[in-house]
């Protein structure tokens, strides 16, 4: 008699299918957008080849859509004049545009392709795994079916990404906000393996450090002087920068764990892993294992690419990723 009553065989019906809309699935697409993996495999292809620096740039780019609000593309998008969007947010500055030029062109070929299908949330978070195996590092799998967030606020974000000014116990309690133990933190900062800093985040280490040392004594000496040099113009030439990884620096590997004992951690966030007793056993087990360190990654990311994830009508399939459909 109960399912004969068409309002409540209604309230039943959209239950059950806003359970089945809110499921992600590995072949989300495999009907509406057969290419779609295709299409962003190409993309990263040809952009990592033009410009190398599209991968650290792309999983930053992650991290920082990812952490505040949920991996919802907002990060994308753009301010408008009654709104200061993520994107805005001081620390989002540096984020290079080589990220953003990405997901734009894979969403461009993906709209030809597959018109109003594909969400900007998952391009990313499809395209940072592939940057990630690209550059040498593990595979691991993404679920699809995350919506695109239809709020960004520059606000949003105060307090929910690590900079390396922080002491290791607040940076600790933003990953675990977010569900992360001190072993995921660890491993999800060996993406710093890759990529670049600005000398302006490093320059308080560098110079007139204290009355005693002129930089960081965490630093192993002549890798501070290096540093120093390289970084001598960073006042006139905002845009000087060092690699993360001074070893191996295009490459994913462990090599950025084994740097850290040495003082060759550029930033203070990464020299303070090897100082924490809490975060040290983990950079030890890294730096002697790499296999290790690729399982614990791989495991951290596929975490990190489900963090506030928005399904259903909770987020929409924007047509262009800047904006706000
Ligand atoms: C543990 C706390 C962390 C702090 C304090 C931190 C901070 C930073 C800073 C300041 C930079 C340099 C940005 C610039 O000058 O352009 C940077 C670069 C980078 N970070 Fe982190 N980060 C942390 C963790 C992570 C995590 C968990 C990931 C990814 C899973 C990540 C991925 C990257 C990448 C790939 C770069 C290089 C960006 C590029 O080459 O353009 N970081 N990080």
């Amino acid at each position: 008699m109960l399912l004969l009553n068409p309002a409540l065989f209604f309230i039943v019906v959209s239950l059950f299918l806003g359970t089945l809309e809110s499921r992600l699935t590995l072949d989300y697409y495999a009907k509406t957008c057969p290419k779609f993996s295709q299409i962003i495999q190409d993309t990263i292809t040809n952009k990592q080849i033009a410009s190398p620096t599209t991968a650290g740039a792309t999983i930053r780019l992650f991290l920082h859509d990812c952490l505040p609000n949920g991996c919802d593309a907002s990060v994308l998008v753009s301010s408008t004049s009654f709104n200061k969007a993520e994107r805005d947010n001081e620390i989002n500055l540096s984020l290079p545009g080589d990220g953003f030029d990405t997901i734009v062109r894979a969403k461009t070929a993906l709209e030809l392709a597959c018109p109003n299908t594909v969400s900007c949330a998952d391009i990313l978070a499809v395209a940072t795994r592939d940057l990630v195996t690209m550059a040498g590092g593990p595979y691991y799998p993404v679920y699809l079916g995350r919506r695109d967030g239809r709020v960004s606020r520059s606000s949003d974000v105060d307090g929910n990404l690590p900079k390396p000014t922080m002491p290791m116990s607040q940076i600790i309690e933003i990953f675990e906000k977010r569900g992360f133990s001190v072993e995921e933190m660890v491993a999800l900062s060996g993406a710093h393996t890759i990529g670049f800093s600005h000398c302006n985040q490093i320059s308080n280490d560098l110079y007139n450090y204290s009355k005693s040392s002129n930089y960081d004594p965490q630093y192993n000496p002549r890798f501070a002087q290096g540093l120093q040099k390289a970084c001598t113009d960073y006042e006139k030439n905002p845009t000087l920068s060092v690699f993360n990884d001074i070893m191996t620096p295009n490459k994913f590997d462990n090599v950025y764990f084994q740097n850290l004992p040495k003082g060759l951690g550029v930033l203070k966030s990464d020299r303070g892993l090897f100082g924490d007793p809490r975060t040290k056993p983990f950079v030890e087990t890294f730096a002697a294992d790499e296999t290790k360190f690729f399982k614990a990654f791989a495991s951290a990311m596929q975490k990190l690419s489900l963090v506030g994830i928005k399904t259903g009508r909770k987020g929409e399939i924007r047509r262009r990723c800047d904006q706000i459909n």
